[in-house]
């Protein structure tokens, strides 16, 4: 693993992403060309892949929220705009993780880590208050008959159960915040459900703005 780096997406890496994620998610419909494409012309600091000896082996995708407009409820769905990232806000304090998924041969070999590590990075760098995301709960069907979610992800804190999604983020220093039911309908083995994590970035800095802020306000005062 010494060729391991993690860098930002470039559109020449889209065939592979394609084909990667449809490998690591059989039964849910992997992105369309024109969506990745899309997410890159938006946001492209925020998507990440992971390379070994050049070869993409995960990704990180991200994009930047007004968190109070979700917090309620919201699905992958909704939250994303379908995968387009059309709602991307360069005003929001939040980086929302939309994706993250590593080659099934080579997980438990912290590229996952290394992907997180990027995220945080991100989050730094456009001094962000923080990273959301809806993680999984991939080993709930299970045991769902014996119990609830909630029950479940309690269990996964406690130490009881080991979830392959959620005990990672809990690993990568993220808070378990509670459940967001129906996220991922189409996700059949967290029956839909995901946990809501938090990362407070601890060198946000509140009296200077967020970079892509000052970005903007920048490019108004070019053009006015
Ligand atoms: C979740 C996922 C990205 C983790 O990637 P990974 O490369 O296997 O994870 P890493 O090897 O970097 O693990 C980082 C840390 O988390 C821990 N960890 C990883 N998977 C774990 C698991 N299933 N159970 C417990 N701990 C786990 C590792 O032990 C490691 O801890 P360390 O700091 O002590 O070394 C990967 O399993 C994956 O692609 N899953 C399928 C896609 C998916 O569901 N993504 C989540 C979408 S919400």
């Amino acid at each position: 693993m010494t060729k391991l780096s993690v860098r930002p997406t470039s559109p020449a890496d889209i065939d592979a992403l394609l084909k990667l994620q449809a490998h690591v998610y059989p039964t849910i419909a992997p992105w369309r060309r024109d969506q990745l494409a899309h997410q890159l012309d938006l946001f492209p600091e925020g998507q990440l892949v992971a390379t070994l000896d050049q070869r993409i082996v995960g990704c990180a995708s991200a994009l930047v929220i007004a968190w109070d407009e979700w917090a309620d409820e919201h699905t992958w769905s909704q939250i994303t705009a379908a995968g387009t990232f059309d709602t991307h806000n360069p005003a929001g304090f939040t980086l929302y993780g939309a994706e993250v998924f590593v080659d099934p041969r080579l997980r438990g070999k912290r590229v996952g880590h290394a992907l997180y590590e990027g995220r945080r990075r991100i989050c730094r760098q456009l001094n962000l208050r923080r990273i959301i995301a809806c993680g999984r709960l991939p080993g709930y069907s299970v045991v769902a008959h014996q119990m609830s979610i909630e029950l479940y992800a309690k269990k996964t804190l406690w130490g009881d159960f080991v979830d392959p999604v959620l005990s990672f983020q809990l690993r990568e220093g993220f808070r378990y915040c509670g459940i967001m039911e129906n996220y991922l309908p189409e996700d059949s083995d967290s029956l839909g459900h995901a946990a809501l994590i938090a990362w407070i970035n601890p060198d946000y800095d509140p009296t200077q703005k967020p970079a892509l802020q000052l970005a903007a306000a920048l490019q108004q005062e070019a053009t006015a």
